[in-house]
């Protein structure tokens, strides 16, 4: 066996061979420890070889089907989506043949050739997205596709500074983590690439002070996810849209989180009735696939010259299939109407119990509760829903696949009206 490298090595997460205690070990919901024969959990398993930066939830999915998941001894009703990707849930039959169609067809080729898939991926995202955004980058995940939106904007404007808003979260990479709202706790790198400045939340002032001659671009998200869903007044927004016309400086919405349907339309900028620059978006359009992408106006498009952005796996004939095939789902089965009627239902019902009001829009909703959201999420998981928690304390996070059903909201309902108010 390989000796570890550094003493400090030795102590970070059970060593192999101590872990042979907890192979015996089970955790419940609970958190209570019971015996089984022999099996490490997956968790166990897993603490192995990987590196331990997740704060991970005491179940372990074997399968999934619809927006069930299936751990083994129990089902669990899947109201957090895997972070917000699953837009189709899983095991979705069109999806699936999809993927292995296109599998069987063309696994892979890079963006050194042409592929008539791409071709249609780009095609069909554009059309779905806001009218003047026709032109896409295609990318891997959603702080790949903020990075670039960051890098064009220095690049097109010439300047330093970049303005985003308190409590946002654009991802984990350079730029992105720069304008990540509490970042320092883990952004690491010695310097940030550019200037930052963040706006209080729905303040206009502090905007017209932020905003200047030296903004290269403004960052945000119009409903914060990671925040706990909370979608910002649109009047504030507008008023960053005209202090960005005015001043020259790009507007870069970020919908990693709230695009794709999620929020009852294409995008949240639809709701908002604004024109960004740039539109990235990235969990739900691949529908579980990785990938993301970056959406600009034909002025910026213009401006691209060859080299200037690159991606081995962007593009990707199987992700550009996924893409195609979740737009065209969400699309024939109505599912922007399933997801307004859905929120609609959650906003009428879920009031009860510890929760005592709903923020978000669409299937991007913060249940704010009487009492730390950690714990009504725990409860919520011993009765087989699992719901998420955010940066807010207080609020419950709720980003279900859009085929959520009636019956599934009418069980959170029960659910949450059975818990302790206090
Ligand atoms: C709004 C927003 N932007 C960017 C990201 C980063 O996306 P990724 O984790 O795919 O890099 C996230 C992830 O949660 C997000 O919610």
């Amino acid at each position: 066996m390989k000796q570890p490298a550094s003493p400090h090595l030795e102590q970070r997460g059970p060593s192999r061979e101590g872990n042979a205690a907890l192979h015996e070990q089970h955790l419940t919901v609970a958190g209570a420890v019971t015996t089984e024969m022999n099996q490490p959990t997956a968790r166990q398993a897993e603490a192995q070889h990987l590196l331990q930066v997740y704060g991970q939830l005491p179940i372990e999915p074997v399968s999934a089907h619809g927006i069930m998941l299936d751990c083994g001894d129990r089902q669990v009703i899947d109201f957090y989506g895997g972070h917000a990707v699953a837009s189709l849930g899983y095991a979705h039959p069109v999806v699936v043949e999809a993927l292995a169609a296109q599998a069987h067809t063309l696994f892979f080729q890079s963006n050194a050739v042409a592929l008539d898939i791409r071709a249609r991926a780009a095609a069909t995202l554009a059309a779905f997205a806001p009218d003047g955004l026709d032109t896409v980058f295609f990318g891997n995940s959603g702080a790949e596709a903020n990075e670039n939106a960051l890098r064009l904007a220095c690049r097109l404007t010439g300047r330093n500074r970049v303005v985003a808003i308190e409590h946002g979260f654009h991802g984990r990479t350079a730029a992105a983590g720069a304008v990540t709202w509490g970042s320092e706790k883990w952004y690491a790198f010695p310097r940030r690439p550019f200037d930052v400045d963040f706006i209080v939340r729905d303040s206009v002032e502090s905007a017209r002070k932020l905003i200047g001659e030296n903004t290269a671009a403004v960052i945000l998200e119009l409903v914060q996810g990671i925040a706990g869903a909370v979608d910002l007044d649109p009047e504030f927004v507008g008023g960053i849209a005209e202090l960005c016309r005015r001043n020259g400086a790009l507007l870069i919405v970020d919908e990693v989180q709230s695009g794709v349907g999620r929020c009852g339309q294409p995008f949240a900028t639809d709701l908002y009735g604004i024109r960004p620059d740039i539109l990235t978006t990235a969990k739900a359009l691949g529908g579980g696939f990785p990938c993301s992408a970056m959406l600009v106006t034909d002025d910026i498009a213009a401006s691209a010259r060859p080299g200037d952005l690159g991606s081995t796996f962007g593009g990707g004939p199987l992700a550009c299939r996924m893409i195609q095939t979740v737009i065209e789902v969400i699309e024939q089965d109505n599912l922007l109407e399933n997801v307004r009627a859905r929120s609609a239902q959650i906003r009428a019902s879920c009031v009860t119990g510890p929760v005592e009001s709903v923020q978000g829009r669409g299937l991007l909703l913060g249940l704010r509760c009487r009492r730390p959201a950690a714990a009504v999420r725990n409860e919520l998981l011993e009765k087989n829903i699992l719901v998420g928690t955010s940066a807010d304390p207080h609020v419950i996070r709720m980003l279900p696949p859009l085929i959520l059903e009636q019956h599934h909201v009418d069980k959170l309902a029960a659910a949450l009206a059975a818990l302790p108010e206090d």
